[in-house]
């Protein structure tokens, strides 16, 4: 049977971002800069090279400014051209033309899994793409991408995944099972966050491409770690009833929700810009000595 194409992502942006205080305090973790740009729209970017074209954000209250970013600006637009700046205004013009952005709002925080579930009304029955926004991935081939084509190959749910030392492994989802070839591994275990005894070192990586069933699957789990509805108890049920995969994306992945990771993001990026790069190199040899 042909899969249906990915065409819905759901983003989970209801967090308070805790790690980013005081500067979350007013502003959205999701709208904090790598180098110009917020990582939310990374993500929307990665979305939308996947071929998705309706991006579904979970939000919570105070995070509105989230929508206004993927919004027109008139003014700002009016006033860019006024000035001559109309590289920059089609640019701004391009980020309100990149998807089709709408919310809905998780009133409590329950869990990712929940979260998800938040948007079972908006994706319908077909598959989707989970995205978390703290997972920036640089890839010559966008990750969600990699796996929405995996998806399209296998008609199975997909899951990102990347080796972590062991060490690291007790911050985060972490899949085991046997190789299909050398990305692709049939997932047999799946344990959130194991404070011993991890099944293996391939960790969750937050982008997931997903069947329907998920949300069914979602509205009858009881909370599993740290009380919440955890989304990979979901997918351990999914991988048991009708198999899902593991694919190890090619790429750099930066955990921006974490101080260090989101700092690395920054020099990483702006090492990629040209006008930055050389200055930016010639500084950090200096500071590093
Ligand atoms: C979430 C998931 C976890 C996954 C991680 C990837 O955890 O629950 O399974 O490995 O994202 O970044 P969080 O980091 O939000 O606590």
């Amino acid at each position: 049977m042909p899969t249906k194409p990915i065409r819905k992502a759901v983003i989970p942006a209801a967090g308070l971002g805790t790690r980013f205080l005081p500067a979350t305090k007013a502003v959205p973790k999701e709208l904090l800069p790598i180098v110009d740009t917020p990582t939310i729209q990374y993500i929307v970017a990665e979305a939308v090279a996947a071929g998705v074209r309706d991006v579904i954000l979970v939000c919570a209250r105070g995070k509105d400014s989230i929508v206004d970013h993927f919004d027109i600006a008139p003014e700002l637009e009016a006033h860019l051209a006024r000035t001559g700046k109309t590289a920059l205004r089609d640019q701004m013009r391009a980020i309100a033309k990149l998807a089709n952005v709408v919310t809905v709002r998780q009133q409590e925080p329950l869990g990712l899994g929940h979260a998800v579930l938040c948007a079972r009304a908006l994706v319908g029955d077909e598959p989707f793409v989970v995205m978390l926004g703290d997972d920036v991935i640089d890839a010559p081939v966008p990750a969600a991408k990699q796996l929405a084509d995996c998806h399209a190959r296998t008609g199975l749910g997909t899951i990102a995944l990347m080796e972590v030392p062991l060490a690291e492994t007790s911050a985060y989802g972490i899949a085991a099972g046997p190789a299909l070839d050398e990305r692709t591994v049939r997932i047999e275990r799946l344990v959130e966050k194991p404070r011993q005894d991890p099944p293996s070192r391939l960790a969750v990586i937050g982008r997931y491409v997903l069947p329907p069933r998920v949300f069914e699957i979602l509205e009858a789990l009881p909370p599993g770690v740290g009380g919440e509805i955890q989304l990979t108890d979901a997918l351990a049920v999914l991988a048991r009833e009708e198999g899902l995969l593991g694919y190890r994306f090619e790429g750099q992945r930066y955990d921006a929700g974490d101080r260090l990771g989101y700092l690395k993001a920054n020099v990483a990026f702006a090492l990629k810009r040209p006008e930055l790069a050389g200055p930016l190199r010639g500084w950090l040899a200096e500071v590093i000595r």
